[in-house]
């Protein structure tokens, strides 16, 4: 496995795989790599010729200056996971290396990008879309693997894909959960142990709101998750909707798609925490 830093040595290498008919999957990642990204990272090691990760803390997507100085780091323990699952090459550039000045592109794909952690996060998904796309062009995969806990985050990419006419296939990848149901997330390395028994009432809230909803209406399943998870002392949902899997929109009625999926976005602990999960009511893609 090759650890590259710089855009220019990672086009040279990647163009010698091209001209030999090589196909390449790219994982783009934040680092602080747990079983999530793994199991991306498997994927495209089973599908591609030559699999890219990315390690890059994307200053552009985070609208809180704390959220991106408290993300953790772990570069070395990264690539150790890395070289084990069998990924080629790691690019893990510098912030001066992808952005030597300012992007000052826009990208909108409103309501998908408008909605949720759109509103809450204003300008994370212009970030999230200018760091994909910055990649993408460096990278020309043909195949690009993102994983389902950030739900929101593949409609919008799927958007700009299309928008932009980038020729690769995007592969969501099922959320991965610890045994008792928590959502893996680079940020659980930030909950405490207490924390992190009280965040295991998220998920749990979810799996339950499945049996909820068979004989309650979208509404009520909605506020009973909301009530249900704000009831636990040390949790705060910042918001949970239901929605069509497609376009993001609000639902009222379980009749009124075949794809349906509730997101969740939860504070857990004093400090807090920003998690988020997903549960799907009803799977059709
Ligand atoms: O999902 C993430 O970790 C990030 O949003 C991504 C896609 C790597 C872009 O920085």
């Amino acid at each position: 496995m090759e650890i590259v830093h710089t855009i220019k040595e990672l086009k040279t290498k990647l163009q010698v795989q091209r001209e030999k008919g090589k196909t390449i999957g790219l994982v783009p990642t934040m680092g602080a790599l747990h079983a999530g990204h793994a199991s991306l990272v498997k994927r495209s090691v089973n599908e591609n010729d030559v699999t890219v990760v990315s390690v890059f803390v994307n200053p552009t997507q985070f609208n809180d200056k704390k959220d991106l100085e408290k993300y953790p780091r772990t570069l070395e323990a990264d690539c150790e996971l890395l070289e084990r699952i069998g990924a080629n090459i790691v690019f893990a550039p510098s912030v001066s290396e992808v952005y030597p000045e300012p992007d000052t592109r826009v990208f909108s794909y409103p309501p998908t990008d408008e909605v949720m952690e759109g509103r809450f996060r204003p300008g994370h998904f212009n970030g999230v879309c200018q760091i994909v796309s910055k990649l993408f062009m460096i990278v020309e995969p043909n195949k690009a693997y993102f994983g389902e806990k950030d739900f929101q985050q593949i409609a919008v990419i799927k958007a700009m894909v299309a928008d932009q006419k980038y020729p690769l296939e995007i592969c969501p990848c099922p959320i991965v959960r610890e045994t008792d149901g928590l959502a893996l997330s680079s940020r659980n390395t930030l909950l405490s142990e207490a924390e992190r028994k009280i965040a295991l009432n998220i998920s749990k809230t979810l799996f339950e709101s499945l049996e909820y909803a068979k004989t309650h209406t979208l509404t009520e399943t909605k506020y009973w998750v909301i009530n249900t998870i704000n009831a636990i002392e040390g949790l705060e949902v910042q918001y949970y909707e239901i929605v069509d899997g497609k376009s993001l929109s609000s639902l009222n009625d379980w009749r009124d798609s075949d794809y349906i999926v509730g997101c969740i976005t939860v504070f857990c602990g004093s400090i807090p925490v920003r998690l988020i999960d997903n549960i799907k009511y009803k799977e059709s893609k």
